[in-house]
């Protein structure tokens, strides 16, 4: 593949948006950040100047970073931040992804505005398995808060409560006109009639999975988290944080102007933002100005039968050109319970259940940051760092989904990982619980690595059915998948990428809370299946 440079900037900048005005933290002057344009198995060298008033890291979202975890991003886990006034060049390995992809910041929550989209294009030589589309655009839906984003982490965490609110959602950088002062900077896309466009969506909301839609036009999906799938022609996708999708939107409506519009899915009937947010097609030519636009019908911010279906429809597009390899014979089953649970205040004065804070767990341990990195402590041997007992299965068994009440776990803080030995075939199954009954679903995102989706469900996760009705066929390869709060999802992957690797849910708030793990997969018999030599500069591991 060819090597690609480019350099990220990253500055204070004031930022108005709903009538207030403050100073957020962007890349290169800009709010979504730069597309990087590649083709498959290129690399790129990225120099990140931070110019900011904090350390920061950048994290390539889905790009597997074959023997690379130096390169990886995730903070206190691969690396230590790149302090404030200096820099980091950043060596992303691309290998079999195709599609689209993203970039943010893994650093607390400084990803709401330090991020922007990866187009990986085909290899020069072959297409796309569909119709080459006529133009692209790309779409990242955001969350805007009008407060201060270094201080939610510290309220989630201190004073204990759910600061998980925010003030608007967005589509490239812009909340739409539905919000106060937004109308005049909804994002537009101007189209030519007749021209069929590549839509690639991005889901950077901090918290909530999203309904998407485009009033008049049919959506069709054809890819996922850079890979591609079966076609679904749809009038709306549901789409986690975290994941991609692309998709090809043909303009053959006649009428000058159309919504796009975004809104939350959250099996809830407690507050939330459920507010949408919109941008404006807008077809060339001379069109008279329009009395109203039309407005998607999109499911309704509970409407759970819609966001499984769609779910549901996902299918690997598994053609001879882009084939996929679900691992058959699993050597490894690991059991995961996924909560929200509660943990005693650390100043007695929290605003969490019964005076506790909140936390959230995988298997009942929360997750605690360490202050060196995991890598860099595996690399070196470092003792004290983390410990590998984190359990394969939950502590006890009891109906995961039921009323199982506010009280019933509290869990254990620990930085805990799981070894695996290079080659093994795992299979994951994440069961979501009703310990303290939170409204969403549970992005789990995995790092290294994209795992095929074999199974999806309510309820409890049933050992002896379930498995009947695997997709060993088609199932999606994804890097994110929302676990229904209220039932199960199954993957498998092979553990063929040996380093460090994160896994952890894509809300942002549960993952400030501990909603995450690590997997360290050993090296492999050769130096081609070892991890690669540590770069001669990395950023310190200092407290400050
Ligand atoms: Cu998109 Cu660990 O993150
Ligand atoms: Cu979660």
């Amino acid at each position: 593949g060819d090597v690609h440079y480019y350099d990220f900037v990253l500055k204070e900048t004031n930022y108005t948006r709903l009538c207030s005005t403050k100073s957020i933290l962007v890349v290169n002057g800009s709010f979504p950040g730069p597309t990087i344009t590649i083709r498959k198995g290129d690399t790129v060298f990225v120099n990140v100047h931070n110019q900011g008033l904090y350390g920061v890291t950048i994290h390539w979202h889905g790009v597997k970073q074959p023997r690379n975890p130096w390169y990886d991003g995730p903070e206190n886990v691969t690396q230590c931040p790149i302090p404030a006034g200096t820099n980091f060049t950043y060596e992303v390995i691309f290998s079999d992804e195709e599609g689209t992809l993203w970039w943010h910041a893994h650093s607390d929550w400084s990803r709401a505005t330090v991020h922007g989209a990866i187009i990986i294009l085909p290899a020069v030589g072959t297409k796309y398995p569909y119709p080459h589309p006529d133009a692209q655009q790309t779409i990242i839906l955001g969350s805007w808060f009008k407060g201060d984003l270094k201080a939610i982490p510290e309220e989630a965490l201190v004073t204990g409560g759910d600061p998980e609110l925010s003030d608007a959602y967005t589509i490239n950088g812009q909340p739409g006109d539905l919000y106060e002062c937004s109308k005049e900077t909804t994002y537009r896309l101007l189209v030519d009639y007749g021209k069929t466009y590549l839509l690639r969506i991005v889901n950077g909301v901090m918290n909530q999975e999203h309904f998407f839609g485009i009033a008049g036009h049919n959506l069709t999906v054809v890819g996922t988290d850079a890979a591609y799938i079966k076609p679904i022609v749809t009038d709306y996708i549901m789409i986690t944080p975290g994941q991609t999708m692309d998709v090809l939107v043909t303009m053959n409506q006649n009428r000058s102007y159309y919504y796009i519009a975004s809104t939350p899915f959250a099996d809830t009937n407690a507050p939330f933002d459920n507010t949408t947010t919109t941008a404006i097609i807008q077809y060339n030519g001379k069109y008279a100005a329009p009395s109203s636009i039309p407005m998607p019908k999109l499911p309704s911010y509970n409407d759970k039968d819609a966001a499984e279906s769609f779910i549901n429809s996902l299918r690997s597009l598994a053609s001879k050109e882009h084939p996929i390899n679900v691992p058959m014979d699993i050597t490894r089953r690991i059991y995961m319970t996924i909560s929200i649970n509660q943990i005693a205040c650390p100043n007695s004065s929290c605003s969490g259940p019964n005076g506790n804070r909140f936390s959230s767990s995988l298997n009942n341990i929360t997750f605690s940051t360490p202050s060196i990195s995991v890598l860099q402590a595996y690399y070196k041997r470092l003792s004290g760092v983390y410990t590998t007992d984190f359990p394969e299965e939950p502590p006890y068994f009891f109906n995961f989904t039921g009323d199982v009440g506010d009280n019933t776990l509290y869990p254990t803080q620990g930085t805990k990982v799981i070894m695996l030995k290079y080659g093994e075939a795992v299979e994951l199954v994440f069961q979501g619980t009703n310990v303290a009954d939170a409204p969403e679903n549970h992005p789990m995102h995995l790092h290294g690595f994209s795992f095929y989706m074999t199974g999806i469900g309510s309820g409890n996760f049933n050992n002896e059915t379930d498995p009947k009705n695997f997709n060993l066929v088609d199932p999606p390869e994804v890097n994110s998948i929302g676990v229904p709060k209220n039932g199960w999802a199954a993957v498998r992957f092979v553990a063929n990428n040996p380093g460090v690797w994160f896994m952890h849910c894509h809300l942002e708030i549960h993952a400030t809370w501990g909603m995450g793990m690590v997997f360290i997969v050993t090296n492999g018999p050769t130096r081609d299946t070892s991890m690669r030599v540590p770069p001669a500069y990395m950023p310190p591991c200092s407290k400050t």
